[in-house]
């Protein structure tokens, strides 16, 4: 049976340029290309998962245009369930423009859409995190929803990760009603500087650490354990958090074992940054398992 991921979280249009430098302040350059591609943290682990074989509902909001609409008619032919993709009434959908100079990437995310993601929506929406497998959040809702999410998913006993990107400091109870986080080394440092002394055990005790070229670490029975990334051509690594966090998600829900599932999701992120656009790169099953089996062994 196909593990049953709700993913719940933002849907942006990614607007890319790529440059040979970053422009200084009041200076115009020419650049090298540019392209829309789909993305937002929510939709990009969607279809992370759901490359991944799992059947995977996307819970968000779009506005009423053609970026909303591009963006459901994508996750569709990623086969992504839509139903509950909805059109907000006020904004227009997220954009996130997003500069790629060498192995540099800079982002500004306008939520728009995003925004109307509100916890009264949530509770209209529990019977879906009731039936799932796992959910999987970030912060690219508001926090109050991102909150109230987790705390319908404690209810009724469904594992949650977090991934806690854009950074922002999260309230006590969100700490404890989820499952798993899942930061980036600046994101860990954030949240254990922001920790009141007895929350840093559960952050550490709940956190994969991902430290992109060097791999991931976390604790196993109080041990730490690095697993190593895989060498790539490095294009745009836009994404490969999100690629790790959908994957994370498929073998989590599965029950394979926390290192197996860290490697799986690793691989995963890793192939994922070898092509341009948040989505673009991220690998099928066969593309990941292939790489598993040998590392495995
Ligand atoms: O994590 C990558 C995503 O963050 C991009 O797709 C962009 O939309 C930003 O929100
Ligand atoms: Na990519």
């Amino acid at each position: 049976k196909k593990p049953r991921i709700t993913v719940l979280g933002s849907l942006n249009m990614d607007l890319v340029t790529v440059t040979e430098k970053m422009p200084e302040q009041g200076e115009t350059i020419t650049g090298q290309a540019f392209s829309t591609f789909p993305g937002g943290k929510g939709a990009n682990q969607a279809v992370a998962a759901a490359r991944l074989g799992a059947e995977v509902y996307m819970l968000g909001k779009v506005g009423n245009d053609l970026f909303g609409s591009k963006l459901k008619e994508i996750l569709i032919q990623e086969n992504v369930n839509v139903n509950f993709v909805e059109t907000a009434t006020n904004n227009v959908t997220g954009t996130a423009s997003i500069i790629i100079s060498n192995h540099d990437n800079r982002i500004i995310v306008v939520p728009g859409a995003n925004k109307e993601v509100t916890p009264e929506w949530i509770i209209s929406h529990e019977e879906q995190i009731r039936k799932s497998d796992i959910l999987l959040l970030q912060l690219e809702i508001p926090l109050e929803s991102v909150k109230k999410a987790a705390q319908i998913a404690k209810k009724h006993k469904i594992p949650v990760i977090l991934n806690p990107a854009p950074y922002q400091k999260l309230p006590h109870e969100l700490l404890k009603d989820v499952t798993y986080l899942t930061p980036n080394e600046h994101e860990f440092r954030q949240l254990v500087e922001d920790a009141a002394k007895e929350e840093l055990e559960i952050i550490r005790a709940k956190s994969f650490i991902t430290k992109g070229e060097e791999g991931v670490e976390f604790l196993l029975n109080n041990e730490k354990i690095l697993v190593n990334a895989q060498k790539v051509d490095v294009v745009d690594t836009t994404g490969a958090g999100d690629t790790f966090n959908g994957a994370l998600a498929v073998a989590l829900s599965e029950n394979q074992d926390i290192k197996d599932a860290i490697l799986f999701a690793s691989i995963a992120g890793s192939l994922s940054v070898t092509k341009l656009g948040a989505q673009s790169g991220m690998p099928s099953l066969n593309d990941v398992i292939r790489i598993y089996e040998i590392q495995k062994m």
